[in-house]
């Protein structure tokens, strides 16, 4: 039989999509694998976290004189925050090269526990930080300081009784915080460092109250350890991040406006 030109177009045609549907699992990808691959790509990557730095533990003055606390008293603490400062660096080194295909689930994951303390660690060291700097005996409270505690309290008297009410009924910090939203100072508790920080506020007196702070000094008597240390705040530091921290961003805002 003679084969005409349109029958063997017809049949090369046939050959040809055989052949290709036959080796289709060899050049398509299938379902699963580019699953796999794509999550892979978006998910187990080093380079989506961000960078780690190292971050330091900063010196302060801890001589005997400085504060109402003993110098083993201090020297134990500053303990405490040197191992915040080294947990904080070590999450961090963790974080950067961990791999997130498990951080999928809200009870357990190695990437949900390194980030929930990751925040424990830094609120850690930045709180005692701002805690050691702002002690030191035989300061006086500033005009700033104390324009804004009458504006915002009636009298120095009310914001300190608010301030020792806090310390006293707290387990972690009592925090004096410039409130960005009410634009007051106003105190706050912290249950501990990464619970109960009150949003778009920034710490201007910082007291420890975990029985670490003060035991060895006081024993369990939390009240006479905040009684001296209130003579032991240091009030140049709380002026200064007044102005630095809370009246420098409002003038910036005046000048911005003026300008316009
Ligand atoms: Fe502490």
């Amino acid at each position: 039989m003679i084969m005409n030109k349109k029958n063997f177009y017809l049949i090369c045609l046939v050959i040809i999509g055989a052949i290709a549907i036959a080796t289709m699992p060899l050049w398509l990808p299938s379902r699963s694998t580019a699953l796999h691959s794509h999550l892979a790509n978006s998910t187990a990557t080093t380079d989506t976290h961000i960078k780690p730095i190292a971050h330091k533990v900063e010196s302060f003055d801890f001589s005997i004189d400085k504060t109402s606390l003993t110098q083993n008293q201090l020297d134990q603490h500053k303990k405490l925050y040197e191992g915040y400062v080294a947990k904080w660096n070590e999450i961090e080194q963790k974080l950067a090269s961990i791999d997130t295909t498990d951080a999928n689930n809200i009870t357990y994951s190695i990437f949900r526990s390194l980030k929930l303390a990751e925040t424990f660690a830094k609120n850690g060291s930045l709180l005692h930080e701002l805690y050691f700097e702002n002690l030191k005996q035989g300061t006086t409270m500033g005009p700033k300081t104390q324009d804004m505690l009458i504006k915002n309290y009636g009298s120095i008297d009310n914001f300190k009784k608010d301030l020792i009410a806090c310390a006293r009924s707290c387990r972690g910090w009592a925090i004096t915080f410039y409130a960005i939203d009410t634009k007051r100072l106003h105190n706050f508790i912290l249950e501990a460092h990464n619970e109960t920080v009150p949003l778009l506020s920034i710490p201007i007196i910082v007291i420890d109250v975990y029985e670490h702070a003060y035991m060895i000094d006081y024993g369990i008597d939390r009240a006479k350890y905040l009684h001296e240390l209130w003579g032991s705040i240091n009030w140049d530091v709380v002026e200064k991040r007044i102005i630095d921290w809370v009246l420098a961003k409002d003038l910036a805002k005046q000048e911005k406006l003026v300008s316009k």
